[in-house]
């Protein structure tokens, strides 16, 4: 197979573009998931890197409409082994503030009825994937010292509990999270995380937390406010990750 890119990195909230691809080149790649997925290849460091903005541009995809396995496909499709997936969380854990960066090393699935596996036909091969660490060792390392590198506080560990969406949580919801062990809540980790693996993908995820989880401040949670933050923290993750990928050539 032809390597076309080697990394993969999948913007979430507020990070649709990633204009430090040199010499960017539009794909439009044919799926067998219903939809083909638009990508945008280019280099950093003489790295080919393949872009996603997982909600589409401008956001039009809520996280459980998200062809997932569309995406990871595509990415395999071009030759990626490593995927930087960026997520924005609500935080739980008391450090874990707006604008705070988290590696998480652990998630908590409560999403439903999302098409979560490609194991969806009968077969005789064994389709139980160990996902014990979810995320990849090495791929957290790069990020953490990536980081340090920039002087860059990042937060690890953190369990993730991926919840449905698109509503955010019940005040109720999030203080069983955190009985569950969960220190953020996202929407988009799961099933994304467990397709990477099955299609033998390193995956992490580098989380940005945009607001304090419902229930936690009492007060409502305003986009606004989660946009905010977005915009503020965007140039450190474009930073961190450039620095991550750097480090893998
Ligand atoms: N909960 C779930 N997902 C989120 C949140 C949240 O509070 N904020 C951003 N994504």
């Amino acid at each position: 197979m032809k390597v076309v890119a080697k990394v993969g990195v999948i913007g979430g909230s507020g990070f649709y573009e990633f204009p430090d691809l040199y010499a960017p080149a539009e794909l439009d790649i044919e799926t067998p998931y219903q939809s083909s997925v638009k990508a945008t290849v280019g280099k950093i460091n003489g790295v080919s890197v393949a872009f996603i903005p997982r909600h589409g541009p401008g956001h039009r995809i809520p996280p459980h409409l998200i062809n997932y396995r569309a995406n990871i496909w595509a990415l395999k499709s071009l030759g990626v082994d490593f995927v930087f997936a960026l997520n924005a969380v609500g935080g739980i854990a008391a450090e874990m503030g707006p604008g705070a960066l988290v590696i998480p090393d652990q998630i908590i699935d409560y999403t439903f009825g999302r098409a979560h596996t490609y194991a969806d036909i009968l077969s005789d091969a064994l389709n139980h994937v160990d996902f014990t660490d979810p995320f990849s060792q090495k791929l957290r390392s790069i990020l953490m010292n990536a980081a340090h590198g920039l002087s860059l506080k990042v937060i690890t560990p953190a369990v993730y509990g991926c919840t449905q969406g698109p509503r955010l949580e019940t005040a109720a919801e999030v203080r069983r999270c955190r009985r569950d062990g969960c220190d953020l809540l996202g929407m988009t980790a799961m099933p994304e995380a467990v397709l990477a693996r099955e299609l033998d993908m390193q995956y992490a995820s580098l989380c940005t937390v945009v607001n304090w989880a419902a229930g936690l401040t009492g007060e409502p949670i305003t986009l606004e406010e989660i946009y905010q933050t977005l915009s503020l923290v965007r140039p450190h993750l474009c930073n961190l990750i450039v620095a991550s990928i750097k480090s893998l050539a």
